[in-house]
């Protein structure tokens, strides 16, 4: 596959179904319609890059950024939701899509990009590691729902 067959452009509303699957490949099977409302909101957010890959018009890939807020790390650019479909692995994708990631970050005029990753995507630390990023903390997250 040709570096220029595949286009990274801004996801658009149309985008759900295409996403409906990657998101499940990446371990998060969905409702269709709470996807087509976290998408719609996605790409109106303007502290938000939500970016697909695509071959042939065909959807091959997603990754997102959003500007985290903090009194200790002040703001940075913060990674999520990146996958690319199985079948299309290993042929620079997931690299183009964080390569325009940095480029949105540093036009906001961040300098850091950081992306929690679980422990067991070995595959995926080992990507970030090629990119450049350095492992810098391994930490459980919790959740607390809020009732009616
Ligand atoms: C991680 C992922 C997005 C990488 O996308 P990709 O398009 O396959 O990656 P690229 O082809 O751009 O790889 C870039 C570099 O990363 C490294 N890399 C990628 N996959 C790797 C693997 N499985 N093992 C070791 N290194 C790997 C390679 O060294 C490659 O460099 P090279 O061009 O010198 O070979 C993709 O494997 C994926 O979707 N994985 C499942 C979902 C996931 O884990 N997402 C991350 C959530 S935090």
């Amino acid at each position: 596959m040709a570096h220029s067959d595949v286009t990274i452009r801004t996801a658009a509303p149309d985008d759900g179904a295409a996403l409906l699957l990657l998101v499940g490949e990446l371990g998060y099977p969905m409702e269709a319609g709470i996807l087509q409302t976290n998408l719609e909101n996605l790409i109106h957010d303007p502290e938000c890059a939500l970016l697909v890959a695509e071959i042939a018009n065909e959807v091959c890939g997603v990754a997102m950024a959003y500007t985290s807020k903090s009194l200790t790390n002040g703001r940075c650019a913060v990674i999520g939701n990146l996958v690319v479909s199985e079948n299309k692995r290993g042929f620079g994708i997931g690299s183009r899509l964080v390569t325009e990631l940095k480029n949105w970050t540093k036009q906001r005029g961040l300098t850091t990009i950081r992306v929690g990753s679980q422990t067991y995507r070995e595959a995926a630390h080992k990507f970030y590691e090629n990119l450049g990023f350095t492992k810098i903390k391994t930490q459980h997250w919790f959740q607390y729902t809020l009732g009616d």
